[in-house]
Order: C-alpha cells, then sequence, then structure tokens
C-alpha cells in the first residue's frame, strides 16, 4: 500500500491513527507531519508515543523545536525524535542545533511543519497529511520510499465508522 485515507471524526480516532502507526514504525523512518494549526499533528504524535509506551507528558516542541523520547519496539531501544520547526528561523539553527545528525537509520523522526525545514531537512519516508473537515479531519498517508511502504504495507487502520 503506496496510499492510504481515512475520515478521523474526532481526537479517538486521531489516537487510534497513532497507536496504529506506532505498531508498525521500525528504526530509521522520517515521518513528516503536514497540516494547518491545530490540524492534529501534535494530537497524532502524542498518540503515537503514549502507544509506543511513553508514559510521560509529550508537549509541543514549539520553541526548543525539538523533543526527545525514547521507547522500546520489538526489544530495542529507539529514539524517536519529535520536531517542530514552525518558529525554525534559518538553515543555520537547524544545522547548529547538530538536528540533521538526528536523521539516521536507528532514530524515528517526526516532523511538524516539514515546510520550514526546506531545503536542509532529510527527504521523509512517510507523509501525513491532515486537514479539518467538519467536525473531524481528514488524514492521507504516502509511502515516499521502501521503509515506508514496509510500514504502510502493515499499517492495520479501520477508522470508526460515522
Ligand atoms: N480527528 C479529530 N477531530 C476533531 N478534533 C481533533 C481530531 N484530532 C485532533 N483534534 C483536536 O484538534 C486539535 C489539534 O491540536 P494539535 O495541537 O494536535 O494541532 P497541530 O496540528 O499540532 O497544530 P500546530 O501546528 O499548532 O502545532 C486538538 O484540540 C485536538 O483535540
Ligand atoms: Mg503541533
Amino acid at each position: 500500500m503506496q496510499h492510504f485515507k481515512a475520515y478521523l471524526r474526532d481526537e479517538d480516532a486521531t489516537a487510534q491513527l497513532g497507536a496504529a502507526l506506532a505498531r508498525v514504525l521500525v528504526p530509521g523512518l522520517t515521518i513528516y507531519l503536514h497540516g494547518d494549526l491545530g490540524a492534529g499533528k501534535t494530537a497524532l504524535t502524542r498518540a503515537l508515543l503514549h502507544a509506543a509506551g511513553h508514559t510521560g507528558k509529550v508537549k509541543s516542541p514549539t520553541y526548543t523545536l525539538a523533543e526527545p523520547y525514547q521507547v522500546t519496539l520489538a526489544g530495542r531501544a529507539v529514539d524517536v525524535i519529535h520536531f517542530d520547526l514552525y518558529r525554525m528561523s534559518s538553515a543555520e539553527e537547524f544545522l547548529d542545533a547538530g538536528f540533521r545528525e538526528n536523521f539516521n537509520k536507528d532514530n524515528i523522526c517526526i516532523v511538524e511543519w516539514p515546510e520550514k525545514g526546506a531545503p536542509v531537512l532529510p527527504a521523509p519516508d512517510l507523509n501525513v497529511l491532515l486537514n479539518v473537515a467538519g467536525e473531524g479531519r481528514e488524514v492521507e498517508l504516502q509511502a515516499l520510499s521502501d521503509l515506508g511502504s514496509l510500514c504502510l504495507d502493515r499499517l492495520t487502520f479501520a477508522a470508526p465508522p460515522l
């Protein structure tokens, strides 16, 4: 599956998608989250991290730009770095902070506002597009690499019916 669309009627549905994504995470994955302010990018990331076993808070890294977490996937500790690049001011800021080094074969990087990181941001394996639609959200997932395809192929998610 290279492509997947669903309607998330409420935040609970977003949380269920986050949990479904948590089940298919693999080290090395980079996920871009696209969508306007309030589209649900942080809500999805929070659900994903909690489903992956993180028990603490997940706050939006609005000012720090990045927040690291550690989860256990298949018995192995994996760093998940949650970025919010909305307030990123320059490419130098990203590079000087050493953010690029986080994008490697071992970590999982989840990036809100990837548009702000171009052109220094490494390419994604998965694109998630969130859009407000009625009371809920439309979501589209796109695989952009073999690793991304591997994840989407294994994704099992049935959006709650309307
Ligand atoms: N499927 C859904 N239907 C309706 N509301 C939802 C849904 N999913 C999440 N929400 C709500 O939408 C809001 C999303 O806020 P969130 O902080 O996740 O947005 P964001 O995309 O990260 O925004 P920002 O760009 O400001 O970081 C929350 O109030 C959440 O409860
Ligand atoms: Mg956010």
